[in-house]
């Protein structure tokens, strides 16, 4: 679907009940928690109405009746609509400061390493990584570590995978990092910047919904990202995917999470260490 222009969303009207009906839809989904007010049903409103008017439907009762029997391009579409991907290079820089180093003493003993940035969107944050483990490490090292990047929003892979950002994107990055990270390159008259292929070829982009029951990866990691998707989860699913994300970590490994989320967060599996960092208790 090609998103329709000049959108109107205050063309459509939509009830209380079938709000409720998109909400528990997403919750069920993805775990994303949309109670009725006024904010989310403007956001509700406004992102579904571009689907509602590339499909030429009439209403948000037409479009939820597709969508009650629709199939997983569509169901993903509806997805990739209500979660939020905002997104930068070296977000909450402070974070990486403290993986530059984390990642040396880790490399010293254990010579590789597994990362999983688990709410990836459109890349910026992988690329951070392994822009960082690249800053950090010697060359001969970096096909030793291993970097999943995962989101439940598969438009948002596609476009971590490529691996194009506008100039607008590259806020964050330093002249001298741009260069040595990205080509910049032409692309339908406008200007991009390309992750260099060798930076690429160290991060895996792959689908993976955060509320599945169970996480069943063939080794667990060593550091895991997690930060600024919890917001949107309630209490209970906080819960559930926090103790998922411990339990994918060696004991000893470290998870991140964004520097807003980490107030409540309770697990008899991990100890905080500084901001928003937890560490994998060894028993
Ligand atoms: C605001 S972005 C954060 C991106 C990045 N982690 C950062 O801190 O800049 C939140 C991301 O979480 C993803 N997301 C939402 N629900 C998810 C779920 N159930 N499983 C996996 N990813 C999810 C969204 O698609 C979105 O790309």
């Amino acid at each position: 679907m090609s998103a329709a222009k000049n959108i109107n969303f205050e063309d459509f009207h939509l009830s209380q009940e079938t709000y409720l009906q998109f909400a528990g839809h997403i919750y069920k989904l993805a775990g994303v928690n949309l109670p009725y007010n006024s904010k989310n049903e403007a956001l509700v409103k406004n992102r579904l109405a571009r689907i509602l008017r590339a499909y030429n439907q009439n209403s948000f009762e037409e479009y939820w009746k597709f969508l009650k029997s629709a199939g997983t391009p569509e169901t993903q579409e509806f997805i990739s609509a209500l979660t939020t991907n905002m997104t930068s290079f070296f977000r909450e820089a402070a974070h990486f400061t403290w993986f530059g180093k984390a990642i040396k003493t880790h490399f010293e003993k254990l010579y590789s390493a597994r990362i999983w940035c688990a709410a990836a969107s459109t890349g910026q944050e992988p690329y951070t990584i392994a822009i960082t483990v690249c800053e950090n490490l010697p060359e001969k090292h970096h096909a030793r570590v291993k970097i999943l990047a995962s989101d439940i929003d598969t438009e948002v892979l596609k476009k971590g995978g490529l691996g194009y950002y506008k100039e607008s994107e590259m806020g964050g990055l330093s002249r001298d990092i741009i260069f040595k990270y990205f080509d910049r390159t032409i692309r339908d008259g406008d200007v991009f910047y390309r992750v260099k292929d060798f930076l690429r070829d160290m991060v895996q982009f792959s689908q993976f919904n955060l509320v599945d029951q169970k996480y069943e990866f063939k080794k667990p990691f060593d550091f895991v990202f997690c930060r600024n998707v919890l917001i949107y989860f309630d209490e209970k699913t906080v819960g559930k995917v926090v103790e998922n994300l411990s339990l994918a970590l060696n004991p000893g490994g470290y998870l991140l999470l964004g520097h807003s989320e980490s107030g409540n967060i309770k697990n008899a599996l991990i100890t905080s260490m500084s901001k928003a960092i937890y560490q994998r208790n060894s028993k």
